[in-house]
C-alpha cells in the first residue's frame, strides 16, 4: 500500500521505501503541507505545526463582535498549505484565483472528499505521467470554494519505485454562470525554510539551458516564459538544494511542469522565512471563463526528492521519463537510428541529385535515417514563403523518388514540416488570414517572417491535420521532424468572442497537444522529433508524444557540451537530439564524442569529409553499436566534473547492468600536464573493468576512490574524449 489515511487525524500518507509526503485536513478543512522527504513511518501534527500563535481573531458577522479562534494546527502566516487561498490573512497568494460574483478576487477551497485508487488516470488533453496500477496509486481530494459553487479535484500520484509525486488540478464550475479565473497555477508546495540554493535553467537561442543557481533570499524569484511556448529563455523545470547539497550528498527537491506552452514557477521566501514552490500557466494573457458545469485540466506537475545529492535526482527523473512518460516503449529497447540531415550544409539550396547523393553517402558514415529539412515545399527557397502550404515543390526535389531510393539504400526517411506556422506569403494565409493570431488593427511583429496558426480552433486544427495526414498518406515517410519557429505576440483569436481572448494561449497548446496525439495515433511507427528554433520547447509535455527533441541549434560543440551538461538534471540524455556539424573549430573527435552524449546523428555534407575525419567516424560505429544503447539511452547517468565550476567537463553512462560504461571527458582551456583523475561512479564494488585510456584493468571502488588517470592526456583546449570500461573477469 503506497497510500495510507489515518482517519482519526484525517492524515494522509503517501510513501515508499524511500520517500513520504505528508498531508492533513485540518479543523477548517484547510489541506495542510506536513512533509516531503526521505520515509517517515509516522508524522507528529502537534511538533510539526506548533507556531507559538495558535489562534486567529475576526470580526463575526452575526454579532459585529471580535472573536478569536483557537485552531490546533492553522496560522495563516506559517501554515504550509496545500491549496493556499486568495485575498485572507495568508498574504503569500494563492495557487487559483477566481473573480468572484461579488467583484473580489477571495478565493478559498476547503476540503470536501477523498477517494484513493490503484494507477493513475491519464489526464483528458493534456500529456502526463503513466502509471499502472502494479506501480503506483493516486490519491484524490475534493474541495470546494467557500464562496461559490467551483470545485476543485486535487491528485496526487506515488509510484513503488520512483522518488516522486505527480501533482494535478483540475477546476469544475457548478454553478449556474461563467466563473471568471484570473489565476489556475497547478500545485503549490510550502516548505518550513529557506535553506535553498535554486538551480534553473535559463538561455537563449543557441544557448539553451544554461546552469545558473541563486541562494534564496527574501522575497520572490520568478522563473517564467511569457514567450507562449516553453521557450529559449527559461525551462519548466528547477532545483531547490541544500547549502553542501553535491552531486553524491545532500537534499535536493525538483519541480517539472508537465506543459509545453507560457509558465511560471514562483519560489516566494515570506518575512517568516519559510519557502511557497508554486507553478503552473503563466498569467500574461490568461483570464480563463468556466462556463456553467465546464471543467478546467490544469497541466501535471512531477516533484522529486533526494537525500543522495543531485545525481541521483536526476536519474530519477531520467528513469521516470523513460519509463512512464515517453510514449513508445520501444524507442527504448531499440537503437533510434543516426540521423543524417540536411540542414546545416544545403539550407534551402538543394534538388534531386544533391539530396540522392547525400542519402547515397549517409550509409557510408553510419546513417540509417536520412533527414530532408525545410525547403522542400511551396516555392520555399528562403525562410520568407510558404509555411502552411505543404505542397511538394516539383520543379525542387522529386520527393517518391527520394524516398524510394533512400528505403532501396535501406535507409529510414524523414521529413521536416512546421505545422503551427503560416507566412504571409503563402496561399493559405492569402485565403485564411484569419486563420493566424493577431490582434486587428495593430502591426504584427512578424518573428522569421511567419505567423502562428490558431490551432485553439477547431477549424484550423482540421485543416492543419488535413495537410499532415495527405502527405504521410502519399509518401512512405518514417520520420518527422515537427519544428516551431517564432514565440507569440500580439495575441488575439479570431475566432473566440472578447470575454474569451484570455483562452487563446492555453487553447493554442491545447490544440498543439491535439494534433501531436493525433499524428501519434495515426502514424504509431512515424518517429516523432520535436524541435523549436533547436530546444525552445524541451519539456515534459513534448516528451509525451515526441521521443526525442533537438537540443539546441548551435553547431559549436562547446555550446553543445554545456547544453548536454545541464540538460541532463532533468532529462536523460536519450532524449536529447544532437548532431555531429562541420562548420566548428574543434576536431571531428571532441564533436563526436559530443554529440554520442545524446542521440547522436550528423548535419553535415559527407562528400565534403576528409579521409581522416571519414575514418574516425566510422571508427565510432562499432563503439555506437556497443554501447550507445544500453549505457547512453537506457543507462545511469553520473556527472563527475562541472563545466561551470572547473576546466573539464566529465560524465559517465553506465549500463544498467554495471558492465560497461562510457565516460565523456572534456578539456576546455588548455593545460599544462597536470595531475588529472577523474573519478568514476555507478560500478559494481566487487568487479573490475578495463579502460580504454590506458587499458588498465581497475575495481569499481578503485575508479570511485582513486579514478581514471588523465594526467599528461587530453591536455589541449576543447578537446573531448570517449573512454570505455568493460567489466572482466
Ligand atoms: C530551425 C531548426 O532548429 C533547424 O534545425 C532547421 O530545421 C531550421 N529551423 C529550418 O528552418
Amino acid at each position: 500500500m503506497l497510500i495510507s489515511y489515518d482517519k482519526d487525524r484525517r492524515v494522509f500518507h503517501l510513501h515508499n521505501k524511500d520517500i513520504s509526503y505528508y498531508l492533513v485536513v485540518d479543523d477548517r478543512g484547510m489541506l495542510q503541507h506536513l512533509y516531503f522527504g526521505s520515509y517517515l513511518p509516522d508524522i507528529d501534527i502537534e511538533a510539526i505545526t506548533y507556531h507559538d500563535i495558535q489562534k486567529t481573531t475576526f470580526l463575526d458577522k452575526e454579532t459585529h463582535s471580535e472573536k478569536e479562534e483557537p485552531f490546533r494546527y492553522f496560522h495563516p502566516e506559517s501554515s504550509m498549505l496545500e491549496v493556499p487561498s486568495e485575498g485572507g490573512a495568508d498574504k503569500r497568494g494563492g495557487m487559483i484565483v477566481i473573480r468572484q460574483k461579488n467583484g473580489t478576487a477571495f478565493t478559498d477551497f476547503r476540503y470536501q472528499d477523498y477517494s484513493i485508487a490503484k494507477g493513475k488516470p491519464l489526464l483528458k488533453g493534456l500529456p502526463s505521467i503513466r502509471g499502472g496500477s502494479d506501480e503506483c496509486e493516486t490519491l484524490e481530494i475534493k474541495l470546494k470554494d467557500v464562496l461559490s459553487n467551483v470545485y476543485l479535484l486535487v491528485r496526487y500520484s506515488i509510484f513503488s519505485d520512483k522518488d516522486v509525486i505527480v501533482r494535478s488540478a483540475r477546476l469544475e464550475n457548478g454553478t449556474k454562470e461563467g466563473v471568471c479565473l484570473d489565476k489556475a497555477f497547478s500545485a503549490s508546495l510550502d516548505l518550513p525554510d529557506s535553506d535553498y540554493f535554486l538551480c534553473h535553467f535559463p538561455g537563449d537561442w543557441e544557448q539553451e539551458r544554461r546552469f545558473v543557481e541563486n541562494r534564496l533570499a527574501d522575497g520572490k524569484l520568478v522563473i517564467h516564459s511569457n514567450f507562449g511556448f516553453s521557450s529559449h529563455a527559461e525551462n519548466p523545470f528547477c532545483i531547490l538544494r541544500r547549502p553542501g547539497t553535491d552531486e553524491r550528498h545532500g537534499e535536493a527537491l525538483s519541480f517539472s511542469l508537465v506543459y509545453s506552452g507560457s509558465f511560471a514557477i514562483d519560489v516566494d521566501v515570506n518575512r517568516w522565512k519559510s519557502t511557497r514552490v508554486s507553478m503552473g500557466l503563466d498569467d500574461e494573457d490568461f483570464a480563463y471563463t468556466l462556463s456553467p458545469n465546464e471543467s478546467l485540466q490544469l497541466p501535471e506537475v512531477v516533484m522529486s526528492y533526494s537525500a543522495m545529492g543531485l545525481g541521483k535526482l536526476s536519474r530519477g527523473l531520467h528513469d521516470l521519463i523513460r519509463d512512464n512518460l515517453l510514449k513508445r516503449d520501444s524507442y527504448r529497447k531499440e537503437e533510434q537510428g543516426i540521423v543524417l540531415n540536411s540542414w546545416e550544409d544545403t539550407y534551402f539550396d538543394f534538388d534531386t541529385a544533391k539530396i540522392m547523393k547525400y542519402i547515397g553517402a549517409a550509409k557510408d558514415i553510419g546513417a540509417n535515417v536520412f533527414v530532408l529539412d525545410d525547403g522542400w515545399f511551396g516555392h520555399r527557397d528562403n525562410d520568407s514563403s510558404s509555411l502552411g502550404d505543404w505542397h511538394v515543390n516539383t520543379a525542387k526535389i522529386d520527393l517518391s523518388k527520394v524516398v524510394d531510393f533512400c528505403h532501396e539504400k535501406g535507409l529510414r526517411f524523414g521529413i521536416w514540416m512546421e505545422p503551427e506556422i503560416v507566412s504571409p506569403d503563402s496561399d493559405l494565409f492569402r485565403t485564411h488570414p484569419e486563420y493566424a493570431l493577431g490582434i486587428p488593427g495593430v502591426d504584427l511583429s512578424l518573428i522569421r517572417h511567419q505567423l502562428i496558426l490558431d490551432i485553439g480552433n477547431e477549424k484550423v486544427r482540421d485543416y492543419v491535420w488535413q495537410q499532415i495526414d495527405n502527405l504521410f498518406k502519399k509518401y512512405r515517410i518514417d520520420y518527422l521532424k515537427w519544428d516551431f519557429n517564432r514565440y507569440f505576440t500580439e495575441v488575439y483569436s479570431h475566432f473566440l468572442g472578447s470575454k474569451d481572448q484570455g483562452k487563446t494561449m492555453f487553447g493554442y497548446v491545447l490544440g498543439l497537444y491535439d494534433l501531436l496525439d493525433r499524428f501519434t495515433k495515426h502514424y504509431p511507427d512515424v518517429f516523432l522529433q520535436t524541435c523549436a528554433s533547436g530546444g525552445g520547447r524541451f519539456d515534459m509535455g513534448m516528451l509525451y508524444y515526441s521521443s526525442q527533441i533537438q537540443g539546441s541549434d548551435t553547431s559549436d560543440a562547446v555550446d553543445r557540451s554545456f547544453n548536454l551538461y545541464s540538460t541532463s538534471f532533468g532529462y536523460p540524455l536519450s532524449v536529447l537530439g544532437s548532431h555531429v556539424f562541420s562548420n566548428d573549430s574543434t576536431s571531428v573527435a571532441t564533436r563526436m564524442a559530443i554529440a554520442f552524449f545524446g542521440t547522436y546523428g550528423f548535419e553535415f555534407n559527407p562528400d565534403r569529409l576528409s579521409e581522416e575525419d571519414r575514418d574516425e567516424i566510422k571508427k565510432a560505429e562499432t563503439v555506437y553499436s556497443a554501447y550507445h544503447l544500453d549505457c547512453i539511452q537506457n543507462g545511469d547517468l553520473y556527472r563527475l566534473s562541472s563545466p561551470y565550476q572547473s576546466n573539464y567537463l566529465g560524465m559517465a553512462c553506465v549500463s544498467k547492468d554495471q558492465k560497461k560504461a562510457v565516460v565523456l571527458f572534456m578539456n576546455y582551456r588548455r593545460e599544462t600536464p597536470l595531475s588529472r583523475f577523474l573519478k568514476v561512479y555507478g560500478l559494481k564494488d566487487d568487479s573490475y573493468y578495463v579502460n580504454n585510456l590506458d587499458g588498465h584493468s581497475h575495481s569499481g571502488p578503485y575508479y570511485k576512490n582513486v579514478g581514471l588517470n588523465i594526467s599528461k592526456r587530453l591536455t589541449r583546449g576543447n578537446e573531448a574524449r570517449l573512454i570505455l570500461l568493460d567489466e572482466v573477469d
